[in-house]
């Protein structure tokens, strides 16, 4: 494939999306969380085109995304007690919920597991999408296997330019990190990826406490990976340490702060006011920005590891691993 097409999430656009994932084509769409690269979940062709497209390593499952409960009910073997009361409360919205996949889901979508991961997103543009093509969507972000998610059609762009037909464009995404993953098949929720819906709600909403990860609910197989790496350098810089004028910085206000260190192309990227969920959402667009001026060293401020803000130290952890 060569050519790639940028389009606004239009009725007509959408059921030529749909109509692409038909055939077996590649649709990257917008999500509450971040860019999608959706393929046909129900076919293992269609499934095996993403992981190609991505480079991703073919031990690594895809999300199979649906649009309503009947969908799923063709998705996974049963719908457990605890996905119940996590669905009710959260869905459609950022959390995956793994359960027993039914026949139907081919292990070219589960990497040869007995699981599936399946979320309800709340956008509009995915909920249309999937409804259009009446079937469930398999999706992992839409970037190059061990990039930082996209949150932008144009980060899609950048990185599969050539290798995917269409691209939605619905603007930024709203949450800018990952759904959480909650192992859902037992009696406890298994956190297995931190998302901006927290460990704390998620316990909430089931209303029994949480189960460690490990045993017979290994991480998700993606946190394994390297990840979230932009081409520069990566450095965590403590809150403390900023407060402290350790870390010489601008005046202005913003996400993201050149540094006087221009000569050697260096920037800061600092938590100037909302909470850990705004800085989610702007995480990854600095990320990719400062790659593409050229920065070498980027130093990322901290925040404390609790609430959204797990999930954020989380993504910044790997992208600051060399
Ligand atoms: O917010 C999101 O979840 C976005 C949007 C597009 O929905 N999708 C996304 O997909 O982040 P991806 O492929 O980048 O991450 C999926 C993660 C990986 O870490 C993968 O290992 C894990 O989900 N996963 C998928 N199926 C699984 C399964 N059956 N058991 C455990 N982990 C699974
Ligand atoms: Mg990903």
């Amino acid at each position: 494939m060569s050519r790639t097409r940028v389009v606004r999430p239009t009725p007509k656009n959408l059921a030529a999306a749909a109509a692409h994932l038909r055939a077996g084509q590649l649709v990257a769409f917008p999500t509450e969380t971040v860019y999608g690269l959706g393929a046909r979940a129900y076919d293992a062709a269609s499934a095996r085109r993403v992981y190609k497209a991505k480079g991703r390593p073919s031990d690594n499952p895809l999300i199979v995304h649906v649009s309503d409960e009947e969908m799923l009910a063709g998705a996974v073997k049963r719908v457990t007690p605890l996905a119940r009361r996590l669905m009710d409360a959260f869905w459609p919205g950022p959390l995956t919920l793994i359960l027993e996949k039914s026949s139907r889901v081919p292990g070219a979508v589960t990497a040869g597991g007995s699981t599936v991961a399946v979320r309800c997103p709340s956008h509009p543009a995915a909920r249309a999408l999937i409804r259009a093509l009446g079937e469930p969507v398999a999706a992992p972000s839409a970037n190059l296997s061990g990039r930082p998610s996209p949150t932008t059609a144009a980060h899609v762009l950048r990185d599969l330019k050539g290798r995917v037909a269409l691209i939605l464009d619905g603007g930024p995404c709203r949450k800018g990190l990952e759904s959480a993953i909650v192992d859902a098949r037992g009696a406890r929720p298994v956190v297995l990826r931190h998302g901006t819906i927290t460990a704390e709600a998620i316990s909430r909403a089931a209303g029994v406490a949480l189960r460690a990860p490990g045993g017979d609910a290994p991480a998700a197989p993606g946190t394994r990976h390297r990840h979230y790496a932009p081409s520069c350098r990566v450095t965590l810089v403590p809150p403390s340490l900023v407060r402290h004028g350790a870390v010489p910085l601008d005046a202005g206000s913003g996400l993201v702060h050149r540094s006087p260190w221009k000569g050697r192309k260096a920037r800061f990227v600092r938590r100037v006011r909302g909470g850990a969920g705004a800085y989610a959402a702007a995480l990854f667009a600095a990320l990719r920005d400062a790659e593409a001026a050229g920065v070498k060293t980027l130093f990322v401020e901290s925040v404390p590891d609790r609430g959204v803000g797990r999930a954020v130290m989380d993504r910044l952890r790997r992208a600051a691993r060399r």
